[in-house]
């Protein structure tokens, strides 16, 4: 388990310091404003859903907090420091190293078994095959997936396929798992039940987590909501 020990003290001595932060986040393409300046603090351990309707910026807010798309202007900060003016090789270390993802739809490797896609990262960050493997196998385990390691994607319902991809999300342990519409292949119940396993394995590690979802029903289970729209914080909806 990651260990939540001390918050590192803030200028004044007592402040806790967000996980991850955005400031007066801007990403245009063309023309077109996907973000429109944006503020946000997620905090170490906490779990926030960001709403808000097709094509009013979740994915770019995610793609830009996650290192994975570079903003116009504005700061990403992780533990307090920069990561928005690191060069690729550095942002995709980091990627690897602090933060988790799960997609819409798996993106599993079909040639794999579900505990080789969930060892993934630990392989990727110089494990042992073995102890990759077994350490996967406890994650399954855990979102409920023992006795299923050995089958491939193709072998596994919707749900069971996105419990891999969270194990694959959280095995190396990272500080931040960021899911963009993890649901959103899944039938309702099924969705629920996978937020439900998304949200537990994440606090049960200390990840803070970041879920995109269009779906408000699905975002009342996390704790607290964001909603965006036309690329900016709509501050007229209560934020938690
Ligand atoms: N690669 C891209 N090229 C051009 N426009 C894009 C691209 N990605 C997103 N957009 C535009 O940016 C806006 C925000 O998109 P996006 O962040 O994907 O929203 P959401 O995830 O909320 O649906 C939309 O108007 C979308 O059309
Ligand atoms: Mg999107």
């Amino acid at each position: 388990m990651r260990t939540q020990t001390t918050h590192s003290p803030g200028p004044l001595g007592t402040a806790t310091r967000p996980a991850l932060s955005g400031r007066g986040l801007v990403k245009r393409y063309g023309n077109q404003h996907a973000l429109a300046g944006v503020d946000i603090d997620i905090q170490q351990g906490e779990a926030v859903a960001i709403v808000g309707p097709s094509g009013s910026g979740k994915t770019s807010l995610l793609h830009v907090l996650a290192g994975i798309l570079p903003v116009d202007s504005g700061e990403v900060l992780l533990s307090g420091n920069r990561i928005d003016n690191l060069n690729e090789t550095k942002r995709s270390e980091l990627r690897r190293t602090e933060f988790g993802f799960v997609f819409q739809s798996g993106m599993l490797v079909a040639e794999l078994s579900a505990e080789e896609n969930a060892a993934l990262p630990l392989l990727l960050g110089g494990m042992s095959r073995s102890k990759a493997i077994a350490d996967a196998r406890q994650w399954l385990d855990r979102l409920g997936l023992g006795g299923k390691g050995t089958r491939r994607p193709g072998e596994l319902s919707g749900g069971e396929a996105q419990r891999v991809a969270i194990a694959r999300a959280l095995a190396h342990r990272p500080s931040v798992i960021f899911a963009d519409e993890p649901t959103g292949a899944l039938d309702t119940r099924t969705g629920g039940d996978t937020m439900n396993a998304l949200l537990g394995a994440a606090a049960e590690n200390g990840a803070a987590v970041v879920i995109v979802t269009h779906d408000r029903d699905l975002a009342q289970s996390v704790p607290r909501t964001v909603t965006i729209r036309d690329g900016r914080i709509d501050t007229a909806v209560r934020q938690s």
